[in-house]
């Protein structure tokens, strides 16, 4: 079979010539004769510390790749490092994958590994890979080892929130939350707890284009680099196939995704991006396929935020595969890997080796642990909340708005001791979606405030048109669909006014009457807290952003425009 990279170094033109002659480098006459130009789309950078050890990754990629008779050629691509970036990663999740999209296609590549880890960047590469169409399988870095501060593990981000809860409720000093910084971080590798990271991970071999084993390996273990390796070896043998992510991402991979997510307990943050990726791979999903295939599914994995363990003891207990093996019955059998085989025909033997981190079907940690999707007069394209990480006695709930225009709006006034705030208020947050903010930041689990902290209050309702930290937790309206900045009912809401959430009826009603609803207009200072950028990415951002529902991709991006590139540059 013809490769695409022939277009560039076969024959005896000029241009061939050219192309030859600056990637010969030393390289064998071979290099340019039918072997596979295997892109190795690699996000590691010092800027982004979850990713770093990807450069060993990638030499293992190396390795295997030219094994089985393939070029390795390294490509530095667009790295978020989601703790650093500002105003929020999600802002450049676009960026990156349009800017991995371009430079696959731009070059002489006949299919790529890529290796992502923190948050947005396994999502970004897919969205490339699928935009692009070449053949393609991904390598989770994988998560740190587990560190601990007075014989308590750390678990990343989670552990953060709780222990500057406990700093404002007065239970532990600063001296001793500063203290335990260094413990956050043990090792290599991404956020150990079930958050935005290791969902990614995990979801993106639970929809095929890992290869199944990989996902949730710790960082520093060196079956990784054996993994790596062997990933290596597959590009080759994928191109050589002509097996395309099309033909992985099928509508069938997306609902075993969906019941992976319910089953591990995974983040929010998995629904814009899973949606952003059926975006690019043209497979209508919506954000109803997420209730509906897996609101049902029991939560298996008792892991931080929702429960204890953290991703190196998953790892331990049998890993993906024998979450996903409890819950086969419910996996499409149809859906490919990037093997060619069916996931299902992956999890054969695999053993859960410790039942208090992987639960029995029978005895889960929740029953029905997917994410509700809610709808209502506050939320009429639809909202999303995670009732796992929620308080029970709150999933029923009705109560008075106090209302916050912008994040630093919240900050300003949320400790004060005049805030017209009780256990039952329902705290709403605005400015925070896609373009509002802009990039919809985790800033959706606002902080209780003080004057309620003191009074032993750890969770009152939340809603806000941002999104939450996987690794947080609390009874929190996600996703509010239309934002405020678009215009939203979120913009009309008053302090004061009665707001019911019914996570059972999957209902948020604002509870004031339609004509006097009709008759406000948003006020001047919701107004002046959005973004208004006049120029770069944050223009063109605001410009096409879309809105959460539909997975806050540029709405240009959507679809895939193939690897075709019929222009020479001589
Ligand atoms: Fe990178 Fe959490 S900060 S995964
Ligand atoms: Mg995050």
């Amino acid at each position: 079979m013809p490769l695409r990279s022939d277009d560039w170094y076969e024959g005896e033109t000029r241009n061939a010539y050219i192309h030859r002659g600056w990637m010969r480098r030393g390289a064998p006459d071979s290099a340019f004769e039918g072997r596979p130009q295997i892109a190795i789309a690699n996000t590691a950078s010092d800027l982004t510390p979850c990713n770093v050890h990807l450069h060993e990754v990638a030499k293992s990629v190396r390795d295997g790749v030219y094994e089985a008779g393939g070029i390795p050629l390294e490509l530095p691509v667009v790295s978020l490092g989601e703790t650093q970036v500002r105003p929020t990663a999600m802002l450049w999740r676009n960026m990156a994958a349009m800017a991995t999209e371009e430079m696959l296609r731009a070059n002489p590549i006949d299919g790529v590994v890529l290796l992502g880890g923190c948050d947005k960047t396994i999502p970004s590469l897919l969205m490339a890979a699928c935009s692009v169409g070449l053949p393609a399988v991904v390598i989770p870095g994988g998560p740190m080892l587990t560190g601990t501060f007075r014989g308590r593990p750390m678990g990343c981000g989670t552990e953060v929130w709780r222990l500057s809860e406990e700093v404002r409720a007065g239970t532990i000093t600063n001296e001793e939350f500063t203290d335990s910084e260094k413990s956050t971080v043990r090792s290599k590798g991404h956020c150990n707890t079930m958050g935005t990271a290791s969902t990614m991970g995990l979801l993106a071999e639970a929809l095929g284009m890992v290869l199944p084993g990989t996902a949730g390996i710790p960082a520093p273990d060196s079956r990784l680099l054996q993994q790596s390796h062997a990933a290596g070896r597959l590009a080759v043998e994928m191109v050589r196939a002509d097996r395309r992510p099309s033909q992985i991402l099928t509508r069938a991979a997306f609902h075993n995704a969906i019941i992976a997510l319910a089953a591990i307990g995974g983040s929010t943050n998995a629904v814009v991006h899973l949606l952003a990726i059926a975006g690019r791979v043209g497979v209508d999903l919506t954000l109803d396929d997420f209730d509906r295939i897996g609101s049902r599914v029991p939560l298996l994995v008792d892991l931080q935020p929702a429960g204890r363990f953290l991703m190196d003891d998953l790892y331990r207990a049998g890993g993906l595969a024998a979450v996903l093996n409890e819950v086969k019955d419910l996996l499409d059998p149809a859906a490919l890997t990037v093997t060619g085989r069916p996931l299902v025909e992956h999890l054969e033997g695999a053993e859960v080796w410790d039942r208090e981190v992987i639960r029995k079907r029978e005895e889960p940690l929740v029953a029905e642990a997917g994410l509700a999707i809610l709808r209502g007069n506050l939320a009429p394209d639809g909202a999303v909340i995670k009732p796992a990480a929620a308080s029970a006695h709150l999933l029923q709930h009705r109560g008075r708005a106090v209302v916050f225009d912008s994040i630093e709006d919240f900050h300003a006034r949320v400790d004060d001791p005049d805030l017209d705030v009780d256990a039952d208020s329902v705290m709403v947050l605005r400015g925070c979606g896609p373009k509002g903010y802009p990039g919809m930041p985790e800033v959706s689990n606002m902080p209780i405030p003080a004057k309620l902290l003191a009074q032993g209050v750890r969770d009152v309702v939340r809603v806000c048109d941002g999104r939450m930290s996987g690794t947080a937790y609390g009874t929190v309206v996600l996703h509010v669909a239309p934002e405020s900045a678009a215009g939203g009912p979120l913009s009309l809401v008053e302090s004061g006014d009665w707001i019911e959430l019914d996570v059972a009826g999957r209902r948020l009603t604002l509870d004031v009457p339609e004509d006097v609803l009709a008759a406000r207009t948003a006020s001047a200072a919701t107004i002046d807290a959005y973004a208004a950028p006049t120029r770069g990415w944050e223009r063109l951002y605001v410009d096409h952003v879309m809105q959460a529902d539909t997975g806050a991709d540029l709405d240009f991006l959507v679809g895939s425009s193939g690897s075709r590139v019929t222009r020479e540059s001589h």
